[in-house]
């Protein structure tokens, strides 16, 4: 679709960095209207300088349930419209289970799941009363297959897949729809972390260009490219891939 011609508007979660921010350039270079939310607005403001018609960056924590009102209110009194949701903004804290407080896991689950189903329950009226309207709620490999050290994180993702599941059948005799996207492994601020070899790590700005490439999709599971489909396919089939590959973080425990 030409959405420069139609105007459409995408709420963009976690746009200031990372993929998030990859998904935002490249939408705003393809013609869409884009209001990205986020705690820290720094990069998002400086393109909106430069993209005054296209760029909107709403000061918004997804865990503070007034923020993400006035944050959807906001773009409607500006752009009168939500055509699509990107839920995109997480935290990723790595720590062994028995290591993490209740408080991390809460704050994970805060972020990553509870933020996102705030904001659809924001959206969702609007997209309603407009007749349309895409979700993309995006996960995380972790949230198929477990990643020792993840334990918060990949339960968020896993939360986040069959609550998107289950809403997309409730939804499916509307005009309105969700799914679940899935990148691949990037070089963020938070994946860094993680301690991946480079070679594994893709440019955030290209994950979030070929996302963003997939934005008017509406199939159940979005993925950035078929290296990320069929990576996911073979992790799930031979799990003892996923024991080899996650080995060096129990490793790196016992040291
Ligand atoms: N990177 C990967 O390899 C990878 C792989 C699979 C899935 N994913 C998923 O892809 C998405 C983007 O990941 P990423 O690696 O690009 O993340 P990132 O670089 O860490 O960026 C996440 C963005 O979300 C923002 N954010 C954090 N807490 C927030 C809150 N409470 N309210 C609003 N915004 C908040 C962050 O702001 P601050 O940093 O200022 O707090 C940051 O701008 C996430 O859903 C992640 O789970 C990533």
């Amino acid at each position: 679709m030409d959405s420069s011609e139609t105007g459409r508007v995408v709420v963009l979660t976690g746009a200031n960095e990372g993929i998030g921010y990859g998904m935002l350039t490249a939408l705003v270079e393809s013609g869409y209207r884009v209001a990205g939310l986020d705690v820290r607005g720094d990069a998002i403001g400086s393109l909106q300088e430069s993209n005054p018609e296209t760029v909107r960056y709403y000061d918004c924590d997804v865990t503070v349930d007034d923020d993400v009102e006035r944050a959807v209110e906001a773009v409607i009194d500006d752009w009168d419209r939500i055509d699509i949701l990107v839920n995109n903004a997480a935290v990723l804290n790595f720590g062994f289970f028995d290591e993490q407080t209740s408080e991390e896991m809460d704050r994970v689950f805060a972020v990553n799941f509870f933020g996102a189903v705030q904001l659809i329950r924001e959206v969702l009226p609007h997209m309603r009363a407009q007749n349309g309207g895409i979700i993309h709620n995006v996960s995380s490999g972790a949230g198929r297959v477990g990643n020792p050290g993840l334990t918060g994180y990949a339960a968020t993702k896993g939360a986040i897949e069959s609550f998107t599941r289950s809403l997309r059948h409730e939804l499916r005799h509307e005009p309105v729809t969700c799914t679940i996207m899935h990148p691949r492994l990037a070089a963020t601020r938070s994946a860094n972390t993680l301690g991946y070899p480079a070679s594994q790590l893709s440019d955030p700005d290209d994950v979030g260009r070929k996302l963003a490439g997939k934005i008017e999709s509406t199939r159940t599971v979005i993925y950035a490219d078929w290296v990320t489909r069929i990576g996911l396919f073979v992790a799930r089939q031979v799990p003892s891939l996923v024991t080899r590959s996650t080995e060096r973080f129990l490793t790196s425990r016992e040291r």
